[in-house]
C-alpha cells in the first residue's frame, strides 16, 4: 500500500512562521512524499513472533508466541517490564533453565496458570509454527473493532471492560509505575503534523520504563530526532506501532487533523 503526503499551503505557511520563530529548518521541500508499506498480516497473525535467539541452528524448533492471545490476560507491562523481555524480537537470553526456574515463560507456563515445561508440552512452543493458536482468535470477535493491525481496538476493549488484563504477574505492590497517570497532550507545532500522545490510554498497558528514559525524554519536546521517518524505521512510536500495536498505516489514528 501506498501513501501519498501532501501538506495544505496554510499548514505549510504556518509552519515555516513557527518553524523560524523557534530557529528550526523543516523540510518543506518535499511537498508530495510517498510512504511505501509491506502488505499487511492478516489480523490474526498481526503480533506473532517466533524466537529462535538462542534455539537457531539447533534441533529445537522455535518458540511460537502471540501478543494478541496473551494480551487478553496480561499487560504488557507485565511481560515486558516484571519478567524483563525487551521489547525487540531475539534480544533477550530465554533458557530452558530459566523458564523451569520460573522465569520468563516460566513464570505462568508452570503448570498451573498455564501449562509447564514437561515432555508432553515441549512442541507447544517449539513448533515453528507462527500461527499456533490461530483458531483461539475467533473467540476475540466480540471486541470493539478497528481498521488496522489485529482489528481490534485493545483501548476500547479495556475501557468498556471486555478484557482486564493484569498489570502484574507476581509482584502485586502497587508502584507509582502504574498507579500515577499523567494526561499530557503534546502538539508537536513546529513540524507538519500534529501527533497526539495520550500518558492516560498508554498507562492502561505500559509501565513509565517502558518508554522513558530508553525511547522517550522525560521532558516534552526534549527527545531528539521523533520524526515520523524514524518511526517507520521502528524507532520511537514505531518500537511498537507497526509490530504490537496498531500500525503507523493508521494514520488519523495519531494524526487526527492530517491533510492528504
Ligand atoms: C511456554 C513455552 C515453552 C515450553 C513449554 C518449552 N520451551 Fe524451551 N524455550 C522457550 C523459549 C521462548 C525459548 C527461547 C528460544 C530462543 O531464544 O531461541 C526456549 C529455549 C529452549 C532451549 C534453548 C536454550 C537452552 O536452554 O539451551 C532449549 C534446549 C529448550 N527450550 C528446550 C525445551 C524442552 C526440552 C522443552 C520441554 C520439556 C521446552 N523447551 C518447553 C519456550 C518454551
Ligand atoms: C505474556 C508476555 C508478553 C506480553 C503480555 C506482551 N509481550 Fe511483547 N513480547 C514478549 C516476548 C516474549 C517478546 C520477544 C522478546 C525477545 O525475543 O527478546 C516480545 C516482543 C515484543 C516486541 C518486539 C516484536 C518484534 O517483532 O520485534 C514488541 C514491540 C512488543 N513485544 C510489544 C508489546 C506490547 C506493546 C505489549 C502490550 C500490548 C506486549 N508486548 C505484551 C512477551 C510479551
Ligand atoms: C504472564 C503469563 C504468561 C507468560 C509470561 C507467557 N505465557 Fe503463554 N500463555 C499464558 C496463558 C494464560 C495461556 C493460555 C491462553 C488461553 O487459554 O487463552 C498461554 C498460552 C500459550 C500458548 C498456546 C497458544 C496460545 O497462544 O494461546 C503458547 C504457544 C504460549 N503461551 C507460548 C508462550 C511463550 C513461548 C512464552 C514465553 C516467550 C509465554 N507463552 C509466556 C500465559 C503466559
Ligand atoms: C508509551 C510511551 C510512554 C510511557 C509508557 C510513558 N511516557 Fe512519559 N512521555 C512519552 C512521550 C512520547 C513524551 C513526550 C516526549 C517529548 O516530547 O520529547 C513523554 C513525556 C513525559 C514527561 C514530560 C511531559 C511534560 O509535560 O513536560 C513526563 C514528566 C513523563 N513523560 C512522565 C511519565 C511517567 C511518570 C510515566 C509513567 C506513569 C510515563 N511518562 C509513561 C511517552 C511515554
Ligand atoms: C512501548 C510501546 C508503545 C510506544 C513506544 C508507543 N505506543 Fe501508542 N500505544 C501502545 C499501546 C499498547 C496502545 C493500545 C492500543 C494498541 O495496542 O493497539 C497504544 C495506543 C495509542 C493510541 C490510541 C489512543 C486511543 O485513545 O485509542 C495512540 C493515538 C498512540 N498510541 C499514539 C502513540 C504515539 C504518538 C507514540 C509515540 C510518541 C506512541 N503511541 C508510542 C503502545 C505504545
Ligand atoms: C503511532 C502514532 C503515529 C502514526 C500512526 C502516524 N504518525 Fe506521523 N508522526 C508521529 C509523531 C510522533 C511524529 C513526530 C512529531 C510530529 O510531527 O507531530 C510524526 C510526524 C509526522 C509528520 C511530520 C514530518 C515528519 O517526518 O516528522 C508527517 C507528515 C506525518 N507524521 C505523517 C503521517 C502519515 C501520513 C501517517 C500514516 C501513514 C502517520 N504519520 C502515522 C506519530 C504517528
Amino acid at each position: 500500500m501506498i501513501i501519498k503526503v501532501k501538506n495544505s499551503v496554510t499548514v505549510r505557511v504556518l509552519a515555516l512562521c513557527i518553524a523560524i520563530l523557534l530557529g528550526v529548518i523543516p523540510e518543506v521541500s518535499s511537498e508530495v512524499r510517498y510512504w511505501r508499506f509491506p502488505p499487511q498480516p492478516e489480523p490474526e497473525r498481526y503480533g506473532n513472533i517466533l524466537i529462535d535467539r538462542a534455539t537457531s541452528g539447533t534441533q529445537i524448533k522455535a518458540a511460537t508466541f502471540s501478543h494478541w492471545s496473551h494480551r487478553v490476560h496480561y499487560t504488557c507491562r507485565a511481560c515486558h517490564t516484571e519478567l524483563g523481555f525487551k521489547l525487540a524480537l531475539n534480544t533477550t537470553l530465554i533458557t530452558e533453565d530459566a523458564n523451569k526456574n520460573g522465569e520468563f515463560c516460566g513464570a505462568c507456563h508452570d503448570g498451573k496458570t498455564a501449562f509447564g515445561h514437561t515432555a508432553d508440552n515441549c512442541d507447544k512452543c517449539h513448533n515453528g509454527d507462527i500461527d499456533y493458536g490461530r483458531e483461539k482468535f475467533e473467540s476475540l470477535s466480540h471486541l470493539p473493532s478497528a481498521a488496522y493491525g489485529n482489528y481490534i481496538d485493545w483501548v476500547h476493549a479495556v475501557e468498556e471492560k471486555y478484557i482486564a488484563p493484569m498489570h502484574y504477574v507476581k509482584d502485586n505492590r502497587k508502584t507509582f509505575t502504574t498507579s500515577r497517570k499523567l494526561a499530557i497532550t503534546p502538539k508537536w507545532k513546529y513540524v507538519l503534523a500534529n501527533a497526539l500522545f495520550s500518558h492516560e490510554v498508554h498507562g492502561m498497558w505500559l509501565g513509565c520504563t517502558n518508554c522513558h528514559p530508553d525511547i522517550f525524554a522525560y521532558e516534552f519536546r526534549k527527545t531528539e530526532s521523533l520524526r515520523m521517518l524514524n518511526n517507520l524505521k521502528g524507532q520511537f512510536c514505531g518500537t511498537c506501532h507497526g509490530k504490537v500495536s496498531f500500525p503507523l498505516i493508521d494514520c488519523r489514528r495519531c494524526h487526527p487533523d492530517i491533510h492528504f
